[in-house]
């Protein structure tokens, strides 16, 4: 089965991020000039996904307006004869794809969050994608999200991307213990949210791309709140696998953590050097400062 729906959970409070996400959201910080939340848009649009559901909360409005017509702006550009500029800004989404927002009434965690599409959702599969797990790819090569479509329609099991990281990092992330499946493909034994180190079942953690089958609403609407005083998602997961087979993904690609100041500094950084109006310029800067230290 084809997966067309995708739910972006951008209600967290991103306290991380203060101030800068004191009066708007994480998700609409930049990398160079396009907003975190763009970027995993366009990931789900190369994955054919047309069904966009933002699960958001308050200070949120600025994403929908971005994903809005912008009548004004529009046609200032177009009286100042900016036509390349205009281009871009029409063509922020496909005509093909619509945009539904579902308000999230109070941040009870990521859980909670994706448990709000359920009526939108309805008995498809779906993705999940955190914006600010920036996820980037060889150019010429599939998105994280084409990728793991693809194994989707393989093989109709919910899956994960995963990711390895230092032992010290794991009560960071949702780690999971698995056996070898198939080529870069896990079966998940064990998932557990934020361990300690020394209780970490693996160093294999969870990032923020998920596709999951509908089964997962009824075994999140039956939680209650898990580490951190959050209804956690991996807690949805860990009932649903026992019930049927959950997938983890090593996806190719580089992942930014661009919820923290140090990923979201790197993922500058990265896209800066590729980006044509800067690249160059942008080189000689980092060379210099180099020569300076
Ligand atoms: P994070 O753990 O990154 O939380 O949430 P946060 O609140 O955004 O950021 P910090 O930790 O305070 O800095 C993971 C994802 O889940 C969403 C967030 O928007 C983020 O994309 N989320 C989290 C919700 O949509 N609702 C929630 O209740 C919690």
């Amino acid at each position: 089965m084809k997966v067309t729906k995708a739910v972006f959970p951008v209600a967290g409070l991103g306290s991380r991020f203060l101030p800068a996400t004191k009066a708007q959201p994480k998700e609409m910080l930049p990398i160079v000039d396009k907003p975190l939340i763009q970027y995993a848009v366009e990931e789900a649009v190369s994955a054919g996904i047309t069904e966009m559901i933002f699960i958001t909360g308050r200070n949120k409005r600025a994403i929908e307006d971005h994903f809005d017509k912008a009548y004004e702006l529009e046609s200032e550009l177009e009286a100042a004869g900016k036509t390349s500029l205009l281009q871009q800004i029409k063509g922020i989404l496909p005509s093909n794809v619509n945009c539904i927002y579902i308000r999230q009434p109070e941040p009870l965690g990521l859980g909670h969050a994706v448990l709000c599409a359920r009526p939108v959702v309805g008995n498809n599969p779906f993705a999940v994608i955190l914006a600010d797990d920036f996820m980037d790819v060889r150019q010429g090569q599939p998105t994280v999200m084409q990728q793991m479509s693809e194994v989707y329609e393989r093989e109709g099991a919910s899956i994960l991307a995963v990711l390895h990281v230092p032992s010290e990092n794991t009560r960071q992330y949702g780690i999971v213990a698995s056996s070898p499946y198939r080529q870069n493909l896990e079966f998940v034994n064990t998932i557990v949210e934020k361990p300690l180190p020394e209780n970490a079942p693996s160093n294999m953690a969870v990032v923020g791309r998920y596709i999951l089958n509908p089964t997962i609403f009824s075994h999140l609407e039956g939680l209650g709140k898990g580490s951190g005083g959050e209804i956690q998602l991996t807690d949805g997961i860990a009932a649903l696998m026992k019930q049927e087979k959950v997938l983890a993904y090593r996806y190719h690609g580089r992942r930014y953590d661009c919820g923290s100041k140090i990923g979201y500094l790197k993922a500058m950084v990265a896209m800066g050097l590729k980006h044509p109006e800067v690249m160059k310029e942008f080189r000689d800067f980092i060379d210099e400062l180099g020569e300076l230290n």
